[in-house]
């Protein structure tokens, strides 16, 4: 049987939350939640009808209740008959430090636990008791004496310590723990790590955490996915580019990359639009400031487009880890997703999990992905994007402009698709108002690729013939 941490997601990635009758420990930086965690896994006991106690050794209960969150304040009220707490902030000043000596301690405890019928508690900074004990053995002695006698009455325990240098203050109290887990303050974002649960696995790596005014959430470094689906054929929504690419699934990572002003979010629009012309969702996700543009161009293709949703994300003070489950629930019952601008998030250290664990998403899903990424730079140039996108496309069109007789065009190149035979040569396209038209293949020309092609080819050939 395993108890809530009160916290939904990361119960999922802990193998469903603490062991029951377990000793747990939470470690941290002053500041980073240990104690409104704490408080948090008892408040959602108590909210589900069990007897909890919370018990706090350094600061005093009513400092706590003071600093509280006014949401997790609210749901103490309700929740205060069932809501025991030991105060020995306050009596340690007041009856001296012999309070703390574990036995005392202990037996104050214990019999809280028998009055109340306790199940849950909560040991909030375990450094004063640490102060009667000269060293380690001795100290780690006393938590697993806590820890067994708490066991023993059927409690499930979190107790917290203080991070010095990356461990836990005395480095013992990790031997006596299920599970433990480290909350980490990065300066811009809050992180959770996981470094032990006993009886199941864990997501290992730095998760996000956030604390809210109703209590604290995880956003885990990985989505998981929905469920299998079944691969069927698909379209960009352009037919002619479909028969040039060949094939393409559902499911499928399209990298559509190149200059600004090659009108890539057409391709964008007509992607999701062919999908919520037809009763599905459509989402287009812009990470540039560019929503109004894409929902004109929408509107102006006058279907019915009502299941298509056009959504800006100002993405740059996000934290990326609660980004990701942002966009999960935008990408509730939807089958296409165009993501532009993604290149804006590039710089951010989380980009390749973000990446990585957005993809595999939608790949896993059945939901088909348009990924629009802006190169710098106008005519020319080899790059397709950043390693991790292109590593997890499955088709990859690149734009660029092109002069040809003293004119500035628009082609396409198709760089990789599932089909063996696609269209290798250079297509010119348009931009229409009601969308993206494929004009034809470029012949006679090379040197396409650096911006400045020429005749050469069609040259040669001549010289030849005439040779002949
Ligand atoms: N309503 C709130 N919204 C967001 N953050 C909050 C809120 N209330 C408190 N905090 C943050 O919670 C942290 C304090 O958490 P706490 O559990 O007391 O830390 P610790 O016990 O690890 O020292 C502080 O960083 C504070 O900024
Ligand atoms: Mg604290």
């Amino acid at each position: 049987m395993k108890v809530s941490t009160g916290i939904k997601n990361l119960d999922s990635i802990m193998g469903g939350g603490f062991l029951e009758r377990s000793f747990n420990l939470v470690y941290g930086g002053g500041g980073t939640g240990k104690t409104l965690f704490t408080l948090n896994f008892l408040l959602k006991g108590a909210e589900e009808g069990k007897h909890v106690i919370y018990v706090t050794l350094e600061e005093s209960w009513d400092d706590i209740t003071r600093k509280l969150p006014q949401g997790m304040k609210d749901r103490l009220e309700k929740v205060k008959d069932r809501f025991h707490y030991l105060d020995f902030g306050s009596m340690r000043p007041v009856l001296g430090r012999e309070v703390l000596k574990s036995d005392v301690l202990l037996e104050a405890i214990t019999s809280s636990i028998v009055v109340h019928n306790i199940s849950l508690a909560g040991l909030d900074g375990i450094a004063p008791i640490s102060l009667y004990y000269e060293n380690e053995k001795k100290i780690r002695s006393v938590i697993f004496d806590i820890s067994q006698s708490l066991k023993s009455y059927g409690v499930t325990t979190i107790f917290t310590s203080e991070e010095i240098n990356g461990v836990s203050r005395y480095g013992v109290e990790e031997y006596v723990s299920d599970s433990v887990i480290r909350l980490i303050y990065t300066g811009r974002f809050r992180r959770l790590q996981i470094l032990k649960t006993r009886g199941s696995d864990f997501v290992g790596g730095l998760h996000g955490f956030e604390i809210s005014t109703d209590g604290l959430r995880v956003y885990p470094r990985v989505l998981f996915s929905e469920g299998k689906h079944e691969i069927k054929e698909e379209s960009l929504g352009i037919p002619k580019l479909d028969n040039m690419l060949g094939v393409i699934y559902s499911g499928d990572v399209t990298l559509l990359s190149g200059p600004p002003g090659t009108g890539k979010y057409l391709f964008g629009v007509q992607f999701i639009k062919s999908s919520c012309a037809h009763g599905k969702k459509g989402v287009y996700i812009s990470f540039e400031e560019n929503s109004a543009k894409i929902k004109k161009r929408l509107q102006d293709m006058g279907e019915n487009l009502k299941n298509c949703r056009v959504i800006y994300i100002d993405a740059l003070e996000m934290d990326m880890y609660r980004l990701l489950w942002v966009i999960r629930d935008r990408l509730k019952d939807a089958d296409r997703v165009v993501f532009h601008g993604i290149n804006v998030l590039s710089k951010r250290d989380e980009y390749p999990d973000f990446v990585h664990s957005l993809l595999n998403y939608t790949r896993r899903n059945g939901i088909g992905s348009m990924v629009i990424y802006t190169i710098p730079g106008i005519i020319g140039t080899n790059t397709i994007g950043d390693e991790n996108v292109v590593y997890m496309s499955d088709n990859i069109i690149r734009v660029l402009f092109a002069e040809i007789n003293g004119e500035l065009k628009k082609v396409l190149v198709i760089i990789k698709t599932h089909s063996p035979t696609h269209e290798r040569g250079l297509v010119e396209y348009r931009l229409g108002k009601r969308g993206v038209i494929i004009v034809g293949k470029i012949e006679e020309l090379e040197g396409i690729m650096s911006g400045t092609p020429s005749k050469q080819m069609e040259i040669r050939k001549r010289v030849e013939k005439f040779f002949k």
